[in-house]
């Protein structure tokens, strides 16, 4: 696909997105910055931005061919992706199967224990208030949405986690935690948008039992463990591993 880059529209933490010369086609490009704690902590990493280009394509592919509705129309190059324009609902839909992170710092439950089934939590992705966890009144109180779209929000997002823990527990990665982001799109169709990379799950290597040499995700960027290129790299290199077997044995 030959696109023109247009005017940039919106600039986020790690991402640009710029309006291109198709309508409702715009440009992702995905930045070497790497912020943590709602920006308190920034630093930047060189290829950071290819990596999470390549492995959200990556992902949204698959996530396609398993009928999930997405943002994703392909890849203009190393650094920027494809996408159809939508309205982003101000919402961080989080979904944990391992108990990690701040479900940890807010409750008794410890790193790594297994939850009974996974546990979705539901965010206002509004920086100013530091994204706050709702409750279901509350979400209902913001009026942000109907009863029946967070209903189709939450049963997509329980969809892919299932979809996701296949597909890591192939390149042996746990899948955590991650976080989703929804969009309308110009016929009010509610898809999935964003990124998933490494910066928006938390993916655990089932190749080592150390708990810090196991990380592969953003916490070593917010932990302090180095290694965050490394980590992005070994997760890029299994997924293309994968992917070109899959292709071969078709
Ligand atoms: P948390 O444990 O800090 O609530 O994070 C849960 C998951 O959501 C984890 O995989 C990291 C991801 N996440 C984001 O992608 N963006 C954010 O702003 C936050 C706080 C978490
Ligand atoms: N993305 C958030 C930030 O930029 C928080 C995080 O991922 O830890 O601060």
């Amino acid at each position: 696909m030959q696109l023109n880059q247009g005017p940039l529209l919106y600039e986020g933490k790690a991402k640009k997105v710029y309006r291109s010369d198709k309508p409702e086609t715009v440009l992702i490009e995905f930045k070497n910055d790497a912020t943590a704690f709602n920006a308190v902590k920034h630093s930047e990493f060189k290829d950071k931005g290819r990596l999470n280009c390549q492995i959200s394509s990556y992902i949204f592919e698959f996530l396609i061919e398993e009928g999930i509705p997405t943002h994703y129309l392909g890849r203009l190059s190393d650094t920027f992706m494809i996408a159809q324009n939508v309205k982003i609902i101000p919402l961080e839909i989080v979904v944990r199967n391992i108990a990690a992170g701040s479900l940890c710092k807010q409750t008794p439950i410890k790193e790594g224990v297994k939850l009974r089934s996974p546990l979705l939590d539901i965010y206002y992705k509004e920086d100013s208030l530091g994204d706050p966890l709702l409750t279901d009144k509350r979400l209902k109180l913001l009026d942000l949405i109907s009863f029946e779209q967070q209903q189709e929000i939450e049963n997509l997002a329980y969809e892919v986690n299932t979809f996701l823990i296949a597909f890591f527990e192939r390149i042996d990665l746990c899948l955590v935690d991650f976080k989703l982001e929804f969009g309308m799109n110009n016929n009010n169709k509610i898809i999935l948008a964003d990124e998933i990379s490494p910066d928006t799950c938390r993916l655990w290597d089932n190749r080592s039992s150390d708990p810090k040499d196991r990380i592969l995700d953003k916490d070593r960027f917010r932990k302090d463990l180095g290694g965050v290129i490394e980590a992005y790299g070994e997760i890029l290199k299994r997924i293309q591993g994968d992917f070109s077997k899959s292709k071969t044995s078709r």
